[in-house]
């Protein structure tokens, strides 16, 4: 373990451009640096020099071609080269580049091998004086970020529609660009779409059509590039309040509308906690199904996934969670994605905060337990001493979403209401509205935040640090044994109830999603047709609207082979792109001989609804259940 951990720091110092400073990423609890090194880190999931040589803003000019699914443009980047480097890299994932023009006169670039996972760097040459780079390029047809959809794909099956999904490092295959989370530009762009369809960015946005069908969009605050988002089809708006608003196809907007009418709230408790929104506008933008994640927390406008629009705003949280990145990911960014927990942890608290102050206390506890449980499994399913459980992820060589996983979240959240529980909610509210307020519109290391929480609220007070075990939790494995835990009272109400089989009608009165999939969580581990039956007559589970509760329900008549849920499960699988629902329906299928079958059938018949990266997990997912 110890010489697995010197080769990786050396490895990393050998890569090192970036100087911050590296306080313990090389730390073993027993083996620590007696004091904070000077060292390097750099992100390891970009080609780009862009951070030696400042790219600053970027006009976009796109036509999109829904024809050819392909975006034609050009990408203008104002730069600044102040240590007179002669090579500009950027990243590119499967663009074709026609040209570069350097300073207006067209420049012999280069275009390097692929890189496994990270694509190609493109090289342009420059000079000391270089203010400008324009890049002349169109997408190739595995742009990972892009999912072009047949108006059969989308809600209101009239238009084609185009989305983007750019984290972690997807940016690249639209835009050739600096594609690392630690470097910050700000963009200005023009979109050219078919006539009658709208176009919206993360940035400032258009409500209506227009008749020339160019958009326009400024974004004025710096943003890394996995933060540039694109939608293109028959949208239409509705506003909330003043601040706020929804966009959907005209067929789902005023159900939308209903859904998120607490967002204006929202914001204002999201203000209350950390400080004020620095955005402006915040909206949503509710896409067609195949939407491959539950939400993005583009500025200015959520990406979000029409499974959420449950008719009760049940799951509203979501939206919580991808407003609260306004402060915790897109105004202080963790620096590479090994340190996504900075990310992720800190939104989910966010999150909970946000709902603990809308909904009640007894509300947030349920999820934060229901986290705990995703937590529980997924160190159950890695191991609890697998190096992929330390909140500092090493991710270095690898797929940057291979990091997707509940540690950052779940374990992330975890440590930041230890250390609230440990130094009192007044004092760590006042520490988080700090921090964001200082470190907004930058970037962060674990290794830099750890120091501020030391120097700022921690104060070398070795009892608190001691009762905390920061070591434990970031760079360590499983779940530390000072994990905080809630014991939610309706969920205590839910255990109560289920005593009795089925469930009484009446006990059932009132129950959200939260409790409901609580309720299933219970009776899921060995589900039997009897019993499914019954809660399907009492209940109507198989045709629950409830995303969240249908999913899981699919999972549990997978499990017993309850056959009566698989006409409606065949429907779902064929219409909803969302990963965390279809990998572990594919997967449940794949672990008996005809359940591997009927994925099969399901995947072919309908994986061209799913997201390129959804159709490469699952597909790797059944290859290998297929003996290949
Ligand atoms: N930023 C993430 C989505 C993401 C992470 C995309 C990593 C690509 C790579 C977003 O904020 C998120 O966490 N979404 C969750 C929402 C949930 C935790 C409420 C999702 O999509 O399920
Ligand atoms: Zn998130």
């Amino acid at each position: 373990m110890l010489n697995f951990m010197r080769a990786m720091c050396l490895k990393r110092m050998v890569a090192a451009t970036l100087p911050v400073v590296f306080l313990m990423s090389c730390a073993h609890k027993h083996s620590k640096p007696a004091m904070p090194a000077v060292a390097t880190q750099r992100d390891a999931h970009t080609l780009s020099n862009a951070d030696s040589i400042q790219v600053n803003h970027l006009f976009l000019d796109a036509t999109v071609d829904f024809d050819k699914k392909m975006i034609v443009g050009s990408a203008s980047w104002d730069v600044k080269n102040p240590l007179k480097l002669h090579d500009l890299r950027l990243d590119t994932y499967d663009l074709s580049i026609d040209s570069v023009r350097v300073d207006g006169k067209l420049v012999a670039f280069r275009l390097d091998q692929l890189v496994k996972f990270l694509g190609t760097a493109l090289h342009i040459p420059i000079t000391e004086h270089t203010t400008a780079v324009a890049i002349y390029y169109k997408t190739g047809h595995h742009a990972t970020a892009l999912q072009w959809l047949d108006p059969t794909q989308t809600h209101d099956k009239k238009h084609p529609f185009l989305y983007t999904q750019s984290e972690s490092i997807y940016a690249r295959s639209w835009i050739p660009c600096p594609d690392g989370p630690g470097i910050r530009f700000t963009y200005d762009a023009r979109v050219r779409v078919p006539r009658g369809l709208l176009a919206l960015m993360s940035a400032e946005n258009p409500t209506t059509t227009n008749d020339s069908s160019v958009y326009t969009f400024r974004m004025d605050k710096p943003i890394p590039a996995y933060l540039m988002a694109l939608a293109v089809g028959d949208i239409t708006f509705q506003p909330i309040d003043s601040r706020t608003g929804v966009y959907a196809e005209p067929g789902m907007v005023a159900k939308a509308r209903y859904e998120f009418d607490d967002v204006g709230k929202m914001v204002g408790t999201a203000e209350q906690l950390y400080g004020p929104y620095r955005w402006g506008r915040y909206d949503v933008i509710v896409l067609p199904p195949g939407f491959p994640i539950g939400g993005m927390e583009n500025p200015r406008l959520t990406f979000c996934t029409p499974t959420i629009i449950a008719g009760d705003r049940s799951l509203v949280n979501l939206v919580a969670h991808e407003l609260a990145h306004s402060w915790s990911g897109n105004l202080v960014t963790n620096a590479t994605w090994n340190d996504f927990w900075l990310n992720e942890g800190f939104t989910n608290y966010f999150e909970r905060r946000i709902m603990e102050q809308m909904m009640g206390k007894d509300y947030a506890d349920m999820l934060w337990e229901l986290g705990y449980a995703d937590f529980e499994s997924d160190v159950k399913d890695k191991g609890a001493t697998s190096r992929d459980t330390w909140l500092k992820d090493s991710l270095n060589g690898r797929d940057p979403d291979d990091g997707f996983s509940d540690i950052p979240y779940e374990k992330g959240s975890h440590f930041l209401k230890l250390v609230e529980n440990t130094v009192g909610r007044e004092r760590f509210d006042k520490f988080l509205a700090k921090y964001f307020g200082e470190h907004a519109f930058t970037t962060m290391t674990t290794e830099r935040f750890l120091v501020y929480l030391d120097s700022n609220l921690l104060m070398g007070d070795t009892a608190l640090k001691h009762k905390i075990d920061i070591d434990a939790w970031v760079y360590g494995p499983g779940i530390p044994a000072n994990c905080p835990r809630t014991h939610p009272v309706r969920f205590k109400a839910v255990e109560n109830a289920a005593a009795t089989f089925p469930v009484p009608l009446a006990a059932v009165k009132g129950w959200s999603t939260h409790e409901w999939l609580h309720y299933l969580h219970l009776l899921a581990d060995t589900p039997t047709i009897a019993h499914m039956k019954v809660l399907d007559d009492r209940f109507h589970l198989t045709h629950s609207g409830n995303a969240e509760i249908a999913d899981l329900w699919f999972q549990m008549a997978v499990k017993c082979n309850y056959q009566p849920a698989f006409g409606e499960m065949e429907r779902f699988v064929s219409t909803v792109g969302r990963r965390k629902f279809l990998e572990p329906l594919y997967k449940g299928l794949s672990q008996t001989p005809n359940g591997l079958k009927t994925a099969n059938l399901y995947f072919k018949k309908y994986r061209n609804n799913y997201h390129p990266l959804t159709q490469e997990s699952i597909q790797k997912m059944l290859s290998k259940a297929n003996g290949g």
